[in-house]
């Protein structure tokens, strides 16, 4: 087959948005819009990939590093048209086909593209454009047709009352033949209301010169939707998102309420788990099989095995839990933190750079950061490790059985070897032997007697 050259179109500031940040940039379930439109021109494995960049540039490319996709810049955004001619230098005298994509409308399919390659190659067509039927069509572009076949794409601000009526809209997504298209593009004019190089004029250029241009409709209106406003972008964010929902129901999944149910579209979760409403899924995690998820959880970029109970209101960032565990209510375990089989983290306990042991416990109110906890120790009630010395941070290792009693601050960096054992209310800035006992606190004195005595003193 030809080749395929991919271009997106991502030059427009996005004014409606009313945002410092480029509209492309904003994001939908864990990806930026020009993300998503990138995933999907990748599944076709095309020869290039080039972005037509301007409004924000630096910022897009920043976004975009390392995807391999080429960029070139239109300094001023003069229209569709003119952002096309961008990539002359790229693509003149290359042979094949330019798919030509629109940086926001996120919810494209490859497919979708496939199909429009397919119909304009056996058409043999200059330009092939992917059009929709829009019960609502305000503000897109109508598909003018003469005896049927398209004739030109006129916009909505430019429309006759009676073209305005026409439900078939362009989508902005088209396939080119390259050979003839640069020359065509440079035949553009600004006669329009806005001023603009229009793309969508090709198709009656490419008429009179005689050439095939071909349509193709697709079946899912919703699949071409642009965003342009952040009610688009919200709307479209639930559209992302109960997809993604109903994937994961059919996969075993049990939603308990999929409406207040926020999982971003790369993680995977098994089957059997439960998820309760107001949970949110985030970047790569990846949930095992039988697990609990209870509200008000919200788990990013995390790896947690099977059957494990996250318990209400627990944020877990950057972490791996294993499989039995019990986390929450209202545990934070931040990044770099790995919990092992069968651990229980209970509320308000914050983990920080912390690895534990299997079986080990912590189970009220403890800060544990930079340490290493062995397996099957207890951590008591308002445990403190002291990892921070106002200037670095230090390791606190805690080996396996060690029993640390409440309220102890641990100054590391410090060893509590296997066996242990911590009385209550210590202040431990020594290490402890294997098996030993450490008491660091004052010894308490009890004076007999004292109350009455104080009772009796004649006051002055
Ligand atoms: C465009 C089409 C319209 C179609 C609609 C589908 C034109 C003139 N009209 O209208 O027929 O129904 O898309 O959504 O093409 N861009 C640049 N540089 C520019 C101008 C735009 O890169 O100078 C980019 C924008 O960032 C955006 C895309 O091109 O990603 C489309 O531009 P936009 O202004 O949104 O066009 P619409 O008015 O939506
Ligand atoms: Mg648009």
């Amino acid at each position: 087959m030809d080749e395929t050259h991919i271009v997106v179109l991502a030059a427009g500031k996005g004014t409606r948005m009313k945002s410092q940040v480029p509209k492309v940039l904003h994001r939908i379930s864990g990806f930026t819009l020009v993300e998503r439109v990138l995933r999907t021109a990748e599944a076709l494995k095309p020869s290039s990939i080039t972005l037509v960049v301007g409004h924000g540039a630096d910022d897009v490319k920043a976004s975009l590093a390392g995807s391999g996709a080429n960029f070139v810049v239109q300094e001023k955004q003069l229209g569709t048209g003119h952002a096309l001619l961008q990539t002359r230098p790229l693509l003149e005298g290359k042979s094949g086909v330019v798919v030509l994509l629109s940086g926001d409308v996120p919810l494209l399919t490859s497919n979708t593209l496939r199909s429009l390659i397919e119909t304009h190659v056996q058409s043999q067509a200059a330009a092939t454009v992917v059009t929709a039927d829009m019960a609502r069509p305000f503000g897109y572009g109508r598909i003018v047709r003469t005896n049927g076949r398209i004739s030109r794409i006129v916009e909505e601000r430019d429309a006759s009352p009676a073209q305005r009526k026409l439900t078939e809209i362009n989508s902005g997504i088209y396939a080119f033949e390259l050979a003839p298209l640069f020359a065509a593009l440079d035949s553009i004019g600004t006669a329009n209301n806005q001023g603009e190089y229009y793309l969508p004029d090709l198709v009656a250029i490419y008429r009179k010169q005689k050439r095939t241009v071909a349509t193709w409709t697709v079946e899912r209106a919703e699949e071409i939707r642009g965003i342009n406003s952040r009610t688009e972008l919200a709307e479209v964010s639930a559209m992302v998102r109960q997809q993604k929902n109903e994937e994961l129901m059919a996969a075993g999944v049990t939603l308990i309420d999929p409406a207040t149910t926020y999982v971003d579209s790369d993680v995977v979760v098994g089957a059997d788990t439960v998820i309760h409403p107001c949970v949110f899924l985030e970047g790569s995690t990846k949930i095992g099989v039988a697990c609990e998820i209870h509200s008000g959880t919200r788990i990013v970029n995390s790896t947690i095995g099977d059957r494990v109970c996250v318990r209400n209101h627990t944020v877990v960032t950057d972490s791996t839990v294993e499989a039995g565990s019990f986390l929450g209510p209202f545990a934070h375990l931040r990044p770099g933190s790995q919990v092992g089989e069968d651990v229980h983290i209970g509320n308000f306990v914050e983990l920080k750079k912390t690895t534990m042991g299997k079986g080990a416990k912590a189970n009220h109110l403890a800060y544990l950061g930079d340490a290493i906890i062995g397996t099957a120790t207890n951590v008591g009630a308002g445990t403190i490790t002291c990892n921070y010395d106002g200037e670095k941070k230090h390791q606190t290792v805690i080996g396996n059985n060690v029993f640390v009693g409440s309220n102890s601050t641990l100054v590391a960096p410090i060893t509590l070897a296997d066996g242990a054992y911590i009385a209550a209310g210590s202040a431990v800035t020594k290490d402890v032997p294997a098996g030993a006992l450490a008491v660091g606190r004052a010894r308490q004195e009890n004076k007999e007697g004292w109350r009455e005595k104080r009772r009796q003193k004649p006051t002055s």
